[in-house]
């Protein structure tokens, strides 16, 4: 048996602590060692889809795979012991039934440890988001910018700019919040648009370029940290990660092609 001080993780319904409180942190992470770092800052981890585009190189999600989700999702419940994790469902995962969403949200579940899985869609996926939450998978919701409908959306653009559109969102994020949705992120809508939102629904709203007025925020990790070498309007770079790396590599190479490295420091040598 452990004697070390049982650190617990959060919980699902715990979220709800957020709804017009002290906002949620989120970030995305896709690997053990990002969600070990992140971890302790962070209320909830995110296994994005977006890791088709930022670390497998797709030029959408839609490539992504049920069993790539599998595997990243578990190597962030075993580098994180505090954040509620959650694994998003990939494109192809879930839209064609409940029944369908439900086997494979379930070996998500059995397979990752992760808490709750996201999918994306509005009012069309809710009698998906109560046969799972009805048989005990909490869903995180998914609206506005659906990554996963690059197609149908016709790119990456903000939603609810016309009082249509926006009334549409908002139906969207109603009809997930009474299917029992945990929590929703809201991606790339209009601020008052957001705001609403986030008044109308019992859930805590995600903000994703959704403005400061919903109940948590996420960004895209490899954004914040400046990896990515372009990012969108609605992404702050806390760090420029990608310069460091560049002039670490750059000194590496210039040393080693110097044999400046390794010195004795950095060899091994029988002891005198
Ligand atoms: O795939 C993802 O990382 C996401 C977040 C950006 C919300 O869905």
């Amino acid at each position: 048996m452990s004697h070390h001080a049982e650190i617990k993780r959060r919980t699902i319904p715990s979220l709800m602590q957020h709804k017009h409180a002290v906002p949620m942190v989120v970030l995305t992470a896709y690997t053990a060692p990002m969600a070990k770092l992140l971890d302790a800052h962070c209320d909830m981890l995110l296994v994005g889809d977006s890791l088709g585009m930022v670390v497998y190189g797709f030029d959408s999600t839609l490539p992504v795979t049920l069993e790539m989700m599998i595997l990243h999702g578990a190597a962030v419940v075993r580098g994180s012991q505090q954040a509620v994790v959650v694994v998003d469902m990939p494109f192809g995962s879930y839209q064609q039934s409940p029944e369908q969403a439900f086997e494979n949200a379930a070996r998500l579940l059995k397979e990752t440890g992760a808490s709750a899985v996201k999918i994306e869609g509005g009012a069309e996926m809710a009698p998906t988001v109560s046969f799972l939450v009805a048989r005990g998978i909490p869903v995180v919701g998914h609206v506005g910018l659906l990554p996963q409908y690059v197609h149908t959306q016709g790119g990456y653009k903000a939603q609810g700019k016309t009082d249509a559109a926006a009334a549409r969102i908002l139906a969207d994020a109603n009809a997930l919040d009474q299917a029992g949705a945990c929590a929703i992120v809201i991606e790339g809508v209009m601020e008052d648009v957001a705001a609403t939102m986030t008044q109308a629904v019992a859930c805590p709203t995600i903000g994703i370029g959704a403005s400061g007025t919903c109940d948590g925020q996420v960004l895209v990790v490899d954004d914040m940290l400046g990896i990515t070498p372009r990012s969108a309007k609605f992404v702050k770079r806390y760090a420029e990660m990608a310069a460091q790396i560049e002039e670490a590599v750059h000194t590496y190479a210039a040393e080693v092609r110097a044999r400046a490295f390794p010195t004795t420091q950095h060899s091994y040598r029988k002891k005198p």
